[in-house]
């Protein structure tokens, strides 16, 4: 079985769901459902018993210590963050509590169960940890994309609590031996993604007649990547990915903001036109800029391709279709993520009790 933290959250939710929709090996799931958990990601799991939802802290060394010794994973992926950068702007602490203290009291966890195993599952043990694109700092227009030698140079308060997780988990390897491996992605998008992020939140903006905010000029470049190829992705470098090893995870899909809201604009015109016959993207409204805000990332993902034979399956007009499709098809999801009201689903829908 596998431990996976943070899967309550965008991309561990999706990464559970796609990993038992595949494989029968039980996932164990670690999350302390912040405002960014939802339980209700994960109800197509309801009664399967081969997930269990545990709800607790990544920082938390007894639970932590206690259900590795309990459910003897082979592997722990570690997706639980805090992870908006507007977020960590406001209100850096969590961030620093969360994906700084919270990674290493993981590590250390992780560390004295290791020790504890016998050779042969030493030697199979792997600790993954998910990470990012934006501890490499902004790329000038035309630089190169990120390759993974590139220096961190984080900027946000976000990019540099995971720039610091990441040294973390490099250190557990080289100074004790810990089997691990990092991956760094880039902007990832598709279904339940919490409507703070620039997707989600341009298409359910626009779909409640609210105004959509561009950021500045709107022309910082992001690189997009599906996140089930993402999840594809993590499950490849699992499987395969040389131990110490950093992978970056990308789309080929570098696009300036303003574009991708006025593709969003463009797909909901096409799929749920306004009743007065006008674009969404009469919608959009130029903002303040974010403070410090990274002009450009980019991803240079070839070495996954090269060493572990990975490429993404979806182009980004064929992703952002099934995205922009998926949040029409879930309007209750939505209303319950807008409401608050997916904080309390879990309770009612069980009435009391489901977590382990
Ligand atoms: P998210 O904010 O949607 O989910 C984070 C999850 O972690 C939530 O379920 C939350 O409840 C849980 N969590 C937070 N603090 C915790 C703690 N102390 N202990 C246990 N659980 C905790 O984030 P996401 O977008 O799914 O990102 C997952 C990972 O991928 C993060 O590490 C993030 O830095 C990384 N990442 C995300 C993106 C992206 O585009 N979303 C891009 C690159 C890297
Ligand atoms: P976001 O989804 O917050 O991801 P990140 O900051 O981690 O890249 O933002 C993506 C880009 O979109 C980023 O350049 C900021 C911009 N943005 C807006 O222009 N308006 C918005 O309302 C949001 C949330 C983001």
């Amino acid at each position: 079985m596998i431990l996976v933290t943070g899967g309550a959250g965008f991309i561990g939710a999706n990464f559970v769901l796609d990993w038992l929709a595949q494989r029968d090996e039980p996932v164990v799931n670690l999350d302390k459902l912040t405002y960014a958990g939802n339980r209700e990601n994960l109800a197509s799991l309801e009664g399967d018993a081969r997930h269990v939802l545990v709800q607790g802290d990544i920082g938390d060394l007894d639970l932590v210590g206690r259900l590795l010794a309990e459910r003897q994973p082979r592997a722990v992926l570690n997706f639980a963050a805090e992870s908006h950068v507007d977020r960590s702007i406001h209100g850096p602490a969590d961030f620093i509590e969360t994906n700084v203290v919270g990674t290493f009291r993981l590590l250390e966890a992780v560390r004295g169960y290791v020790m504890s195993l016998p050779e042969d599952r030493k030697a199979g043990f792997r600790f993954l940890h998910v990470s990012t694109d934006e501890v490499y700092g902004s790329l000038e227009p035309g630089a190169p994309a990120f390759t993974e030698a590139h220096g961190y140079e984080p900027n946000s308060p976000y990019s540099a609590s995971k720039a610091a997780s990441d040294h973390l988990v490099r250190a557990w390897h080289h100074t004790y031996g810990l089997p691990v491996l990092t991956t760094n992605c880039s902007n990832n998008y598709g279904p339940f993604h919490f409507p703070e992020k620039l997707i989600p939140l341009m298409i359910v903006n626009a779909l409640a007649g609210k105004p959509l905010p561009v950021y500045g000029d709107g022309m910082q470049v992001r690189d997009w990547l599906y996140v089930k190829d993402h999840c594809s992705a993590i499950r490849r470098v699992l499987e395969a990915g040389r131990l110490g090893e950093t992978y970056n995870v990308g789309g080929w899909n570098e696009k300036p903001n303003i574009e991708i809201v006025r593709t969003v604009c463009g797909l909901l015109d096409e799929l749920r036109p306004r009743t007065d016959g006008k674009s969404y993207s009469e919608q959009i409204a130029y903002v303040k800029d974010r403070p410090g805000h990274d002009r450009r990332y980019a991803i240079d993902a070839r070495k996954l391709e090269r060493e572990l034979g990975w490429r993404p399956a979806e182009t980004f007009e064929t992703g952002i279709r099934k995205t922009v499709q998926w949040y029409l098809e879930n309007p209750e999801w939505v209303r319950r993520v807008q409401s608050g009201d997916y904080r309390s689903w879990m309770q009612r829908h069980y009435e009391g009790g489901v977590t382990a």
